[in-house]
């Protein structure tokens, strides 16, 4: 099978495809990209790689950082994290409030911004340099070493960051955050703020198609039982309220982001990353589900 022409030919059409989606505005710096941006990289397990279109521009990753936050918290504390967190699809959007209350402010999975601002919670605890840490932590993932934070990007979610505020305190008041609410949200904002490219994502993900072994540096990232719980979670839990509809029309585990990117996994054999900053009503990318629906369709790789 011919992967280059595949993703050629499904670029090509996606490209040109009216796109009803909207660039993400609430954090006022998203809005600094050419809404036109549209990349696709293709990493396989057996050393195959393709791109397309804009695949090596970085851009801002935002939520797709919650799968490396999850991995380093798990693979630092094991089984422990569910203590603090739950492993159900949440049902809702991304930053909702709702179930905190009724769950005593245990979230229902690290993918909404309440799990992960846990996750990020669980970080700060057990690394004494958590920033520096988490960074060496991805660039090893992606073996790209000028992999960092953007401070513009942090600082305009921070400006106006009033609901992951409000989370943060809620969860604190339940006794589910150890640390000092402003730091944790700080370090929060600068996971979010990662910026990378189509390339740089799908390389960095390939230990999760790869039964948790990092195949740039040979190091067992997370067991194989922990990699196969991530991907169980990105199935379940990767799109929020719309991961019922990702499965049903991709069936890949995967995560997405308000910048625009999703990153798709294929336990055992690829992982395939697009950028698209037009957003659908649910967050996600409207040209990246799009063409990732199209793509394991036509090639006939899903995991189903
Ligand atoms: O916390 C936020 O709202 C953003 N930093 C990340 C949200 C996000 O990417 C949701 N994904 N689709």
């Amino acid at each position: 099978m011919s992967f280059d022409l595949i993703i050629q030919d499904i670029y090509n059409q996606v490209k040109e495809a009216q796109d009803n989606g909207k660039v993400a505005s609430y954090i006022p710096e998203l809005l600094n990209v050419n809404p036109e941006s549209f990349g696709i990289y293709f990493s396989a397990n057996n050393q195959v790689r393709y791109g397309i279109g804009d695949c090596g521009y970085k851009f801002s990753i935002q939520s797709v950082s919650k799968v490396f936050s999850l991995s380093l918290a798990y693979s630092l504390k094991g089984e422990d994290i569910w203590n603090r967190l739950g492993v159900e699809p949440s049902g809702t959007s991304y930053n909702s409030l709702i179930q905190l209350e009724t769950d005593h402010g245990i979230p229902r999975n690290p993918f909404i911004n309440a799990g992960a601002i846990v996750i990020t919670d669980i970080l700060i605890s057990c690394l004494p340099n958590y920033r520096h840490d988490f960074l060496e932590f991805v660039r090893k993932l992606s073996g790209v070493k000028s992999i960092n934070y953007s401070a513009k990007i942090a600082v305009s979610e921070k400006a106006v960051g009033y609901r992951n505020i409000a989370l943060c305190n809620f969860i604190k008041s339940f006794g589910n955050i150890e640390n000092n609410p402003e730091e944790v949200l700080d370090f929060y904002f600068d996971i979010c703020s990662l910026e990378m490219s189509c390339e740089e994502l799908s390389n960095s993900f390939l230990f999760l198609a790869n039964q948790g072994l990092n195949p740039h540096s040979n190091e067992q990232v997370l067991t194989k039982s922990q990699s196969k719980r991530i991907n169980a979670l990105m199935q379940t839990c990767g799109f929020y309220d719309e991961s019922g509809e990702f499965a049903f029309k991709v069936g890949l585990p995967g995560k997405s982001g308000v910048g625009g990117g999703i990153v798709a996994v294929h336990p055992g054999e690829y992982v395939i990353s697009v950028w698209s900053p037009k957003l659908n009503e649910k967050g996600n990318s409207f040209k990246g589900m799009q063409f990732l629906e199209k793509f394991t369709t036509e090639s006939r790789l899903s995991i189903f």
